[in-house]
């Protein structure tokens, strides 16, 4: 298969490039680097010794992604490309929309087009909200809480009308959880500009000593540290879920949406001790009161990836802990 990657160079999608071209396929990266590399073309080419094609542009730009959809021969679609700081989001809403979901919607009119009708979209678990229950499944209701987690639940919306209107259209929107990790080869990794907002790559760099300690926003939760339950979910594992999100879509028509994580909560004080196991130092920490928006816990129940893909995160946290710091290290 030749498999149009938009945000191709960015972080999770440079991993899926390298789980797909290592199982056979093409791939197309599509990016306008608002938040990436060049270079990432040349390190997949050197972890596969398969050559990506690289084209830059930007996911609006709807003649040039029918042009690229048509002169490659793609046959599927995975959209990774989009916005993701929830921070900016809030102060930058109309950004958001902009890229995310117009972004989207010119992207489904060039594959209309295309006559390429099969879809894997990058969607997340932020579009459950707070937790009514826990573990979150698939029917979970939905109702994101800032404008980032809204623009993945309007995508999603707007897909399942597009497969409602007809029937040829397949797609998968996969729900990750926390996305943490780096290919074992340490040549590709998140790589996040300024200070991270996130809490693997903040560790990853006060294990470097480029910041000075770790915030920990919240030790009064109601989880068995204080501290906030995350599903840390490896990216390799998270690559492969694409692969069998793909395969999924060979077999069925209409849209469908799985959890991607491990169900396995881990506060952030277990995160953190993780990363002072690979990286063989103390981490300086200091207690911070609670980051507003976030919620005590928050893990999948992956049932139905495990079933109707096959597919389940097997990479442990100290994986994802070794791996971050081989790439951060290196770096
Ligand atoms: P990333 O920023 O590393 O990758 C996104 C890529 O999209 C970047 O390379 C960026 O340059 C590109 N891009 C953005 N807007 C574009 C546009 N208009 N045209 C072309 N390219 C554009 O982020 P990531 O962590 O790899 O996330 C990939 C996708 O997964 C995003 O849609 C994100 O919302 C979603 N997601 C990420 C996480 C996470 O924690 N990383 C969790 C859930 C969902
Ligand atoms: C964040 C996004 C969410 C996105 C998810 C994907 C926010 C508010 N939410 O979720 O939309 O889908 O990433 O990975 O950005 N923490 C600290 N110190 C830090 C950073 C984080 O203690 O410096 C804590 C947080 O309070 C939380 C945990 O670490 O308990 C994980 O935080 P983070 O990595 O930012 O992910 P989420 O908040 O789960």
């Amino acid at each position: 298969m030749t498999i149009l990657l938009t945000g191709g160079t960015g972080y999770i999608a440079s991993h899926t490039a390298v789980t797909l071209l290592e199982a056979g396929h093409q791939v197309v990266l599509f990016d306008n680097l608002c938040n990436s590399q060049r270079d990432v073309v040349a390190r997949i080419e050197q972890i596969t010794g398969k050559a990506p094609v690289f084209v830059e542009g930007d996911i609006r730009d709807t003649q040039l992604l029918r042009t690229t959809l048509d002169q490659h021969g793609c046959d599927s679609v995975i959209h990774f490309a989009g916005l993701k700081a929830v921070g900016e989001s809030v102060a930058k809403p109309i950004l958001y929309y902009a890229n995310n979901v117009q972004g989207t919607i010119s992207l489904l009119q060039a594959m209309e087009a295309a006559g390429t009708r099969t879809l894997v979209f990058s969607s997340s678990a932020t579009v459950y909200g707070e937790p009514k229950y826990l573990p979150f499944d698939e029917s979970h209701p939905t109702g994101a809480t800032n404008p980032y987690g809204r623009t993945k639940l309007h995508i999603e919306e707007m897909l399942k009308d597009v497969c409602a209107s007809d029937s040829s259209w397949r797609v998968s929107c996969l729900r990750y959880f926390n996305p943490v990790g780096a290919h074992p080869s340490g040549l590709i990794g998140e790589d996040p500009q300024g200070i991270p907002n996130n809490l693997m790559p903040f560790v990853a760099k006060v294990a470097t000593g480029e910041l000075e300690a770790i915030g920990i926003f919240g030790s009064d939760y109601p989880t068995a540290d204080g501290t906030g339950v995350r599903d840390y979910i490896h990216v390799m594992d998270l690559a492969e879920g694409h692969l069998a999100g793909l395969r999924f879509l060979r077999d069925h028509t209409g849209w469908h949406a799985f959890n991607l994580g491990t169900g396995q909560g881990y506060s952030v004080l277990d995160l953190v001790a993780a990363f002072e196991r690979a990286c063989g130092k103390q981490l300086q920490r200091k207690m911070l009161p609670r980051r507003p928006g976030d919620i005590a816990s928050s893990y999948a129940n992956s049932a139905k990836a495990e079933s109707e893909l096959g597919w389940r995160g097997t990479r442990s946290l100290d994986d994802m802990c070794q791996s971050t710091w081989k790439w951060q290290s290196s770096k």
